[in-house]
C-alpha cells in the first residue's frame, strides 16, 4: 500500500524561544525535522514524506531534508498554513494530488523528532490491518483533575482509562480527507476523525516520542540523544 507521512513543521516555536522555527533547531548537530524525517523513513514503511514548512523557509527546509531522501524515500516540501490543522490539510492535499496510490496517511509532528521507528511501523501495520485510525499512546502517570473557571475541582477522571496521545497518527487516506473537509475542529487529527464517528485504535507509544515544546524539553532531548546515530 502507498504510505505517505505528512510532517507539520510550519510552527514558529514561540514557547521554545530559540529565535528560529522549531523544526530547524538542532539537537547535537541535527535539526529536529531531519531527525523526524529519518525516523519515518527508517521504519521501512514510509515511501513519501510531505513536510509543511514555514512559508518563508521552504527553500531552507528543502535543502536541509534533501539528503534524507536518499535513505530510501522521497521528501517533498510544501508551504504550511497559519494553524497546525491548515498545515496538515495543505500537505494532505499535496499528497492526494501529487503522489499516486496514496492509501495510508500518517501525520507526525516535527516536534516529536525522537519517535522510534518501531512506533511508526506499529501504527502503519495497524492501519494496514484494517483499522481506519490509529494513535500511539502512553498511560497517564499523574492523577488528573477537571476544574471549573475558578480553579475548583469538579471531578477526578479514572486515570486507568486515560491516555497521553503521541504521533504519528495513522489513517486510511479517505478518512483523514473526510475529517479535514468536515469543517470540524479538534486539537489533533484523531480528534477530528472521532467526531465523524470513526473508531480510533490505540497502540503503545514510547517515552522517546516526547514533544519538544519548551527549553526544558530541549535540554532533556540533548541529554538523552547525544549521538546522531549515523
Ligand atoms: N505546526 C505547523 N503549522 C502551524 C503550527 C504548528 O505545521 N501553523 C507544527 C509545528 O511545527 C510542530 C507541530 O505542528 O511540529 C506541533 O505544534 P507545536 O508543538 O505547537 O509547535 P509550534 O507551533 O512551532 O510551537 P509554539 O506553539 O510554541 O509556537
Ligand atoms: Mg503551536
Amino acid at each position: 500500500m502507498g504510505v505517505v507521512a505528512l510532517v507539520p513543521a510550519a510552527g514558529r516555536g514561540e514557547r521554545l524561544g530559540y529565535g528560529m522555527p522549531k523544526a530547524l533547531v538542532p539537537v547535537n548537530g541535527v535539526p529536529l525535522l531531519v531527525r523526524a524525517v529519518r525516523g519515518l523513513l527508517d521504519s521501512g514503511r514510509v515511501r513519501h514524506v510531505v513536510v509543511a514548512a514555514p512559508p518563508a523557509d521552504v527553500d531552507v527546509v528543502s535543502t536541509v531534508t534533501a539528503p534524507s531522501a536518499s535513505a530510501g524515500g522521497a521528501v517533498h516540501v510544501v508551504a504550511g498554513g497559519a494553524e497546525r490543522s491548515d498545515s496538515v490539510r495543505l500537505a494532505l492535499e499535496y499528497a492526494l494530488r501529487e503522489i499516486p496510490g496514496t492509501t495510508v496517511v500518517l501525520v507526525h509532528d516535527a516536534a516529536r523528532a525522537f519517535t522510534p521507528s518501531a512506533v511508526v511501523a506499529a501504527v502503519v501495520d495497524a492501519v494496514e490491518a484494517g483499522h481506519p485510525a490509529v494513535v500511539p499512546v502512553l498511560p497517564v502517570t499523574d492523577t488528573v483533575k477537571e476544574v471549573d473557571d475558578r480553579g475548583v475541582v469538579t471531578s477526578t477522571p479514572d486515570r486507568a482509562r486515560l491516555r497521553i496521545v503521541q504521533t504519528p497518527q495513522g489513517f486510511a487516506a479517505d478518512v483523514l480527507l473526510r475529517a479535514h473537509e468536515s469543517g470540524l475542529h479538534a486539537t489533533d487529527d484523531a480528534g477530528l476523525v472521532e467526531r465523524l464517528g470513526v473508531p480510533v485504535l490505540t497502540v503503545p507509544g514510547h517515552q522517546d516520542a516526547l514533544k519538544i515544546t519548551t527549553p526544558f524539553d530541549l535540554a532533556v532531548a540533548r541529554a538523552l540523544f547525544p549521538e546522531d546515530g549515523r
